[in-house]
């Protein structure tokens, strides 16, 4: 085997390593925003008791507001499901060995996808649960483009192109975690500065601004990047994309820990 060879199989191995790595903080960190919602809000409705909801909901329930709590009870009861639902859909061993269940789970994760969006798009412009408008017009950006990609994943799963379909698969999950994304990122900046910085009560100031847009924009524009320095760059792109990833995944790990510990720990 030539230097070269040799030098583009460990950048082809470094990448897929750092993206298992991403992929296994990331499903760390999912599983408690799962456990979060299943205790939190799925707690409070079988006990019927919806006070702690004050603390971390915008308008939550509301006495006598069926429809409005009606569509918030379903919102949340799906971010644990189709949370869950997307880390599975990434497995391969899960996909090599049951694909039915990889295309049940895929609709389902579609289906609640288009449901969520939608519910959410009611809740912020129908119910007003909403800060600051600049927060509402990001998360409308972002439901735009899980129903977009989603419809994407689905049409070239349709006609069998594999290839396009990972791609507007792994675009849709990524979307579809924006509302995680922004959390963790918000963690992490607040972990990193040891104070939040650029964020305001209403919340208007520039970080928050800028985050509105960057928690699923960032996430989108890193997943390009992989994309083409796994098909086209060489292998001191592959060796940096891997190391930047690799960064990435820690900065992420940072954004979790503070997450748990100041949102979603049942202590808090
Ligand atoms: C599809 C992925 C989504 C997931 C997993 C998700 C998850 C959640 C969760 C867990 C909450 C409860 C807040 C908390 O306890 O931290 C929530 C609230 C909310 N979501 Fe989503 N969401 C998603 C998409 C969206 C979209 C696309 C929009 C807007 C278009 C949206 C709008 C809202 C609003 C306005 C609330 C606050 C309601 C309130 O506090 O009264 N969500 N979401």
């Amino acid at each position: 085997m030539t230097l070269e060879k040799h030098l583009e199989t460990k950048a082809d191995k470094a990448l897929k390593a750092a993206a298992v790595f991403w992929f296994f903080v990331a499903v760390i960190g999912q599983w408690l925003f799962v456990y979060y919602i299943a205790v939190h809000y799925g707690g409070g409705i079988a006990q019927g008791d919806f006070e702690a909801w004050k603390n971390t909901s915008i308008k939550g329930h509301v006495d006598g507001d069926i429809s409005g709590n009606f569509f918030f009870i379903t919102h949340v009861l799906m971010a644990a499901i189709i949370t869950f639902g997307g880390t599975l859909q990434l497995v391969p061993q899960i996909r090599e060995r049951a694909i039915n269940f990889h295309r049940w789970n895929g609709r389902l994760f579609i289906l609640m996808a288009f449901v969520m969006s939608l519910g959410g798009l009611y809740l912020v412009w129908v119910r007003g649960a909403v800060l600051a408008v600049i927060g509402g017009v990001g998360t409308s950006l972002n439901a735009i483009l899980i129903m977009i990609f989603a419809f994407m994943a689905v049409q070239k799963a349709r006609k069998y192109d594999l290839s396009a379909h990972r791609r507007w698969a792994l675009r849709t999950f990524l979307m579809v975690n924006g509302v995680w994304f922004f959390r963790v990122g918000f963690m992490a900046w607040i972990l990193i500065n040891q104070a939040p910085v650029g964020s305001t009560e209403n919340p208007d100031g520039p970080f928050d601004i800028i985050w509105a847009f960057a928690n699923f924009l960032l996430p989108l524009a890193v997943l390009e990047i992989y994309f083409y320095t796994q098909k086209d760059a060489g292998s001191v792109g592959k060796f940096v994309m891997a190391a930047g990833l690799f960064t990435l995944s820690l900065l992420m790990a940072v954004g979790i820990f503070g997450a748990y510990l100041m949102m979603w720990s049942p202590n808090f």
